[in-house]
């Protein structure tokens, strides 16, 4: 069976507009494409939404429209194209991904063996006993090696040694591994889990790490006055509703000294599609920061404990548990170039749920 690409784009259009329809998020062409490329290079589910760079809500849509349409099929968590699903990406001249990821750094441009001697040793030690991840905060810890990396990343671009740093939810520990390596001035955790909180203040204690203190705190309330502009960096990994994202590194922000002053953030493609991306790249820029990098992929996420009862298990069209890392996220660094005017208020509300959210 041969198609012609006039007819193979036609099949995909109709499909994509049924996607589009089915799942009232954005869905691009392009998107499209992405999600057909990463079928054609492997038949792992898990696999498949990681090479896919598309939001899960979005991509498991329209696997459902492909499977409907006899283009797929899903079985034992393995989703494989069918004679016609192949001759439709075939006439469309989609080609199978070719990742060149470089094995030294796993693609972060840095190493965080540049790290002073036994940090990397004394964090993996330390986080062997850290508390599990839970729902309930939309928890979901990032590998050793991707906490470290963070850090010999900050350091790398100036905003770790000597300066004032807040780190905004830990569940990543990296206020502990920003504090083994002794170069910063002071190190505030904030955290709303009460666990994380005892657990990083016995570390510091027990580590002998006296510039590092963790202070419970829930970032729908105002940040304390004794917080504002204090700092002159903050890291944080967000929970992706917009509203969310907004608040958390709004409070950022607001805990900043001012111009010159930085700030890390994880964002991903499982929750976040590029509409989202920017509605946030809009958002800092209004606010008077500029995002200087963007390390895609950078942030790889240890499989949590709670992945059958996170809402998008029920969009998958099979099901088998993650046998390897699938949620990453891309690193962002920004700069702030002015003061930003925000209010320091209260939020109201869910703040952990849009229509991409996927893992809460
Ligand atoms: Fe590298």
């Amino acid at each position: 069976m041969s198609l012609t690409f006039q007819e193979a784009y036609q099949d995909l259009r109709h499909i994509y507009d049924q996607t589009r329809q089915a799942a009232s998020v954005p869905f691009t062409l392009r998107d499209a494409e992405r999600a057909l490329a990463a079928l054609l290079t492997t038949d792992n589910l898990w696999e498949a939404i990681r090479l896919s760079h598309v939001p899960l809500r979005a991509l498991s849509t329209f696997w459902h429209q492909l499977i409907k349409a006899g283009l797929l099929k899903a079985h034992d968590g393995a989703l494989r194209l069918t004679e016609s699903g192949q001759a439709l990406t075939q006439a469309l001249g989609v080609a199978p991904l070719r990742e060149a990821t470089c094995a030294h750094c796993e693609g972060r441009g840095v190493d965080y063996r540049t790290l002073p001697e036994g940090v990397a040793e004394r964090f993996a030690e330390i986080a062997r006993h850290r508390p599990e991840a839970i729902q309930a905060y939309d928890q979901g810890f990032v590998t050793d090696a991707t906490t470290l990396s963070r850090i010999a990343f900050a350091w790398h671009r100036g905003d770790l040694e000597g300066k004032a740093i807040i780190v905004l939810g830990d569940d990543d520990l990296m206020s502990i591994a920003a504090a083994l390596t002794g170069a910063p001035a002071h190190i505030l955790a904030i955290d709303i889990d009460e666990r994380l909180i005892q657990f990083i203040n016995e570390v510091a204690r027990q580590e002998g790490l006296d510039r590092l203190e963790a202070v419970r705190y829930d970032l729908r309330e105002p940040l304390p006055t004794a917080w504002l502009r204090r700092f002159d960096t903050f890291l944080t990994d967000p929970t992706e509703s917009f509203l969310g994202f907004k608040t958390t590194i709004e409070r950022g922000l607001l805990a900043l000294r001012g111009p010159g002053s930085a700030g890390y953030f994880g964002l991903t493609h499982v929750e976040s599609s590029y509409e989202k991306w920017a509605q946030i790249q809009r958002f800092l820029l209004d606010h008077g920061a500029v995002l200087t990098d963007l390390i895609d992929d950078f942030s790889a996420y240890v499989n949590w404990g709670y992945i059958e009862s996170m809402r998008s298990w029920e969009w998958l069209p099979t099901h088998s548990l993650p046998e390897r890392a699938w949620y990453y996220s891309a690193l962002h660094r920004i700069e702030l170039l002015r003061t930003p005017d925000l209010d320091n208020t209260a939020v109201e509300g869910d703040i952990f749920s849009d229509a991409e959210a996927a893992t809460t």
